[in-house]
Order: C-alpha cells, then sequence, then structure tokens
C-alpha cells in the first residue's frame, strides 16, 4: 500500500515535528496512517452509478440481457455442442447444455438442502436461473414459463418472482440487498415500477416465502470452490418434475420451443 508521503509528515507538524518524535513514536504514527489509510480503501468500495452502467451499453457488441449459450461470458470463438440425445430428460440439459448456469443452481439447491427447505424449494433453487442460457432479462418469468407444464403451481411461483424479490430486502430472514446488484445495476439504482408493484404483490401473497427462500438461497451460492453434482436431487426430480415421454422439446407443450432453443441454439431460423 502507497501512503501520500506529504500529507503523513505535514499530520505529524512537518519535518520539524518528525525530528522532535522518537523511533518508537515515529513507527506507530506510520502503523497508525496506513491502518486508517487500508479501512477508508475497504468501505470506500465504489460501485459504479446507474448512468455509469448505461454508458456501458455501447462499450459491447452485445446486450447484456443474452443468453449465456447465445453469447457466453468467456468471450472468444463459441464451442460446437455435443448432440442432444432422442429424448432428452432434465438431466441431459444439465448434462449438455446449462453449461453456465449449473453449478450456481446447483449450489443454491444444495444450501437449500442444508437449510431444511422444502422439497418444493429446493427444485425451485435447483431451476431458478437455468432460462440464463438463453435469455437473461426479466428471468425469473422466462423461467416460470420455462418450466410450467411440468411442475406444481408453487414451484413455477418461487421461480418467477424470485427475481423481483431480489431486489428487496427482508431482514426477518436476514437478506439484504446484494452487493452484486450494486455493480450490475449501480449503487443508485431503482427498480422500475413492474418490479416494485411485483414485490408489492408478492409481499402479501400467502406463498410469499417460496420465491423468498430462492433469493435467501441464491445470495450465498456462488463459491467457484464448491462443485455440486446433480445426484442428490435426482428423487427429488423424480418425485415434483413430470419429464415428458417423448423428452423436453419434443412434447408439442407451449414451451417445448424454448426447449429446442436450449437444445439448438446455432440455428439461425
Ligand atoms: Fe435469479
Ligand atoms: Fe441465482
Amino acid at each position: 500500500m502507497e501512503i501520500d508521503r506529504k500529507a503523513f509528515l505535514d499530520s505529524l507538524g512537518g519535518a520539524d515535528g518528525v525530528k522532535r518524535m522518537d523511533a518508537e513514536a515515529r513507527a506507530d504514527a506510520l502503523e497508525n496512517r496506513m491502518m486508517s489509510e487500508l479501512n477508508s480503501a475497504v468501505t470506500a468500495k465504489k460501485y459504479p452509478t446507474a448512468a455509469e452502467v448505461e454508458a456501458q451499453i455501447e462499450t459491447r457488441p452485445y446486450r447484456a440481457g443474452a443468453g449465456f449459450l447465445i453469447v457466453p461470458r468467456a468471450g472468444g470463438n463459441v464451442k460446437k455442442l455435443p448432440p442432444m440425445p432422442a429424448n432428452p430428460t432434465l438431466q441431459d440439459y444439465f448434462r449438455l447444455r446449462f453449461n453456465d448456469t449449473a453449478n450456481h443452481v446447483l449450489q443454491s439447491a444444495n444450501l437449500a438442502m442444508k437449510n431444511g427447505m422444502s422439497e418444493e424449494i429446493v427444485l425451485a433453487c435447483l431451476l431458478h436461473d437455468v432460462v440464463q442460457e438463453i435469455m437473461r432479462t426479466d428471468h425469473g418469468w422466462w423461467g416460470a414459463q420455462l418450466f410450467e407444464p411440468y411442475v406444481s403451481e408453487k414451484v413455477a411461483f418461487a421461480i418467477r418472482y424470485h427475481q423481483a424479490l431480489r431486489y428487496y430486502a427482508d431482514p426477518s430472514v436476514g437478506y439484504e440487498y446484494p452487493d452484486l446488484y450494486r455493480e450490475l445495476f449501480g449503487a443508485d439504482y431503482v427498480p422500475p415500477p413492474y418490479i416494485e408493484a411485483t414485490y408489492q404483490m408478492v409481499r402479501k401473497h400467502k406463498w410469499y416465502m417460496e420465491p423468498r427462500m430462492v433469493a435467501v438461497n441464491d445470495l450465498y451460492a456462488f463459491d467457484p470452490n464448491v462443485v455440486v453434482t446433480i445426484e442428490p436431487f435426482l428423487d427429488i426430480i423424480g418425485r415434483h418434475f413430470k419429464q415428458p415421454k417423448e423428452g423436453l422439446g419434443n412434447d408439442g407443450s407451449p414451451v417445448a420451443h424454448m426447449w429446442r432453443t436450449i437444445s439448438r441454439p446455432d440455428q439461425p431460423l
């Protein structure tokens, strides 16, 4: 750490003041100064403003809402994807397509399980962000739609509304506004009116705690050193996820095209 030499000397009464101090007093003064500068460096971590975040838009060749299968975070050229089985299951999508989101949602589901959440909340955690492979904007709504034909209404509710609840603290369950959002949206960001209205509606809903618990278990689920597999969740998937026998994407459901998009993101039309 570098300290401002002149400011430091001035604070001790200039060169004359320093001369009057013994070696120990000088060492103490230096240590105090370094500690206080370190503290202010930590507390003043600078987040961008919402205007600065907006100014980043025209610095990129893509839009931030694009999914990770479409525009990978890593940059550089994309890789050819492995073929999907004829009748793909949710596990096949985890194995072959949810490359960017699987670890995060598995960690989140793992945490929810450790925290003794219901099987429906664990499943919602397991599914809550995977739609970000194709679409990040409004991913709560897109995600709920992707899974709606195959899960209970409560699970779809938890997925849909976890997105809006992420912006609102709930001290009763120890949920704080995430620093990640200060970084992503800007320190002075105010969510748009539809997010605020959604929050107000969900806050009064009898199922409020379902999406709230997804948000709670989501927050701490970004540990790059923890690798969780899908095996511990297979029973829950078996009990709460209706796998179509034709395979996801082939079942003629209103969302089959979304699964096919995940399956074949290189298809130009
Ligand atoms: Fe999310
Ligand atoms: Fe998440």
